[in-house]
């Protein structure tokens, strides 16, 4: 049996859908209810519907043998597993956004706001460039807006909610996208199963890759 973390919500759907064409099916998972666990024992795998940003931390720690965790989560927390297949859902990028007329004032540390704060050290770390981080949970673009920033760093997906806040991007930081990824133990010894189950799933991205 494959214990396979899912991130609940829109991703996790065709999250699901992608392991139901590579053969994985579990018609009880589309039963209207709510509960968070469910098994196809003859396809051998059982599926947890999970908070996106908890994936890694199930699969990092082994109740779930595998899992699907945005890149972004996976760059944050870098989480001790393998990362095998980048499945090519929920893409959008890691990116700087702030005020259009925003000019950088080498001589003062940049206010940066951002639910990645990793992520933003790393970058700006990179560029030499001395930052006072600011953590939020949500609604990131609020913060220039009222002052509490300079800047953000935050993913842009269609780029909407920048705009309809006066904000753009600046600076793209990294690609992002759903990857498939396993816990280090359960690799090792339900090795077979787990690059049988991956092999499928990369054969199936590729197909839906030549069909676009
Ligand atoms: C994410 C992200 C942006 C928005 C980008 O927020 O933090 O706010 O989506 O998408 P867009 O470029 O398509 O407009 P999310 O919906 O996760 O909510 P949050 O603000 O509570 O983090």
């Amino acid at each position: 049996m494959i214990d396979i973390a899912l991130p609940k919500g829109r991703l996790g759907e065709k999250v699901y859908q992608m392991f139901e064409s590579a053969g994985y099916g579990c018609p009880a998972i589309h039963d209207q209810n709510r509960k968070l666990i469910f098994a196809n024992e003859e396809a051998g795998v059982r599926y947890f519907w999970v908070k996106p940003s908890d994936v890694a931390i199930y699969v990092e720690r082994g109740a779930a043998d595998i899992g699907v965790a945005g890149k972004d989560i996976l760059l944050e927390y870098e989480p001790d597993l393998y990362e095998l297949l980048d499945l090519g859902l929920g893409k959008c990028r890691m990116a700087v956004a702030g005020p259009k007329e925003f000019r950088d004032d080498l001589g003062k540390t940049l206010r940066v706001a951002t639910k990645f704060p990793n992520i933003a050290q790393q970058y700006y770390a990179g560029q030499s460039r001395a930052i006072d981080i600011i953590k939020l949970n949500g609604s990131i673009e609020l913060a220039p807006l009222l002052g509490l920033s300079d800047l953000i760093v935050d993913i842009v997906e269609t780029g909407t909610t920048l705009k309809e806040n006066g904000l753009e991007p600046l600076f793209t930081i990294i690609p992002i996208s759903a990857r498939l990824i396993a816990n280090k133990v359960s690799y090792k010894f339900k090795n077979a199963e787990i690059r049988d189950l991956c092999r499928k799933m990369h054969t199936f991205c590729q197909e839906v890759k030549k069909k676009a």
